[in-house]
């Protein structure tokens, strides 16, 4: 069977970040074919336009990570109404140098949990934005902001019985959005 690679990036840098957890959850809704490669963003630094010539070798790491992906799915959470500094940052530096982006044509799914009660709708609205203009096709509907309750999660990590259903259904457009875009 053929895998299909999937490069996740998680926009927080947080140990018991519910967006990594959801990454997590999400994974095990997805059929055998899928494989889901957790994307390092911790270790770039801060992007500079001065080193565009000489990319940081985690940034070139990166690159060559999103290059080698068949689809993407970024986790969002909300900072202050949008996508956090380290997501931001991440994609700037993988957007460049100019001509030399690794983003374009790769499909991606763009989802997000937080404890606010609008589940990080305006920071997925931001990201879609920013992945418009890099030529990366996202998924459109349906939406999911994942607002993080108890229960969210089993124990075990997958998603909780609540929002199985919902999130099954997100993985299974998620799923047939990916596969379109490999012909
Ligand atoms: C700097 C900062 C700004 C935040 N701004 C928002 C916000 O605008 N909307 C929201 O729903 N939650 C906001 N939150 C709460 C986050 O949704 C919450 O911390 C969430 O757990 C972050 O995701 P993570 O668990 O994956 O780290 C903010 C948190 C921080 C630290």
């Amino acid at each position: 069977m053929t895998q299909i690679k999937i490069g996740v990036i998680v926009g927080s840098l947080r140990k018991d970040s519910l967006n990594k957890k959801l990454a997590i959850g999400l994974a095990k809704l997805a059929p055998a074919d899928f494989t889901f490669e957790h994307l390092r963003i911790d270790d770039l630094p801060l992007y500079n336009q001065d080193d565009d010539g000489q990319q940081a070798a985690s940034v070139v790491r990166l690159k060559s990570e999103i290059v080698g992906a068949q689809g993407l799915l970024f986790l969002t959470p909300e900072y202050n109404r949008s996508i956090p500094g380290v997501l931001k940052n991440a994609i700037d530096h993988a957007s460049r140098p100019y001509g030399q982006s690794a983003f374009a044509g790769k499909p991606a799914g763009v989802i997000g949990a937080s404890v606010g009660l609008i589940g990080t709708a305006l920071a997925q609205q931001h990201l879609r934005n920013i992945l418009a203009y890099l030529d990366v096709p996202t998924l459109g509907q349906p939406e999911a902001f994942v607002h993080a309750k108890d229960g969210l999660f089993d124990a075990d990590g997958s998603i909780g019985e609540a929002s199985r259903k919902f999130l099954q259904g997100w993985m299974d457009r998620y799923v047939a959005w990916v596969r379109l875009h490999q012909a």
